[in-house]
């Protein structure tokens, strides 16, 4: 929604270029193409986090942890693969060994079971 205030608020000077905003941004979204978040899609998969079954896109289980609101400190991540903040263990199945992996570089997978998330990075469910 966009907020007209402005138009209403300002001088003359003011309105053109709040006109002239509108209009480019107008422009600009007809030719942006809509960016799907990763959240966006039909439910595919169906986890187990924090003893909890999810149902998610495909995607990797931190963009997923991040669409949850799960993610403590956002500007702790690199999200590349080097700080390994985001670190959970899994188990794919309930019979599956325990894998411990970097949340940012692992796509989650039906039937995954997430065992442990480091609470000083992660929110509880
Ligand atoms: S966010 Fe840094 S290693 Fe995954």
């Amino acid at each position: 929604m966009r907020d007209f205030s402005l138009l209403q608020a300002g001088g003359r000077r003011e309105k053109a270029l709040s006109l002239y905003f509108l209009s480019f941004y107008d422009r600009l979204e007809e030719r942006m193409e809509p960016t799907p978040s990763p959240q966006s899609g039909p439910v595919t998969l169906q986890i187990t986090l924090q003893g909890k079954v999810c149902h998610v896109q495909e995607d990797n289980l931190i963009w997923i942890f991040q669409e949850m609101g799960l993610i403590r400190f956002s500007n702790k991540f690199c999200w590349n693969g080097e700080c390994k903040n985001c670190t959970v263990s899994f188990k794919l199945g309930p019979e599956g060994e325990t894998v411990t992996e970097r949340a940012c570089r692992t796509p989650a997978q039906e039937g995954m079971i997430i065992t442990e998330m480091p609470s000083p990075f992660y929110k509880k469910l």
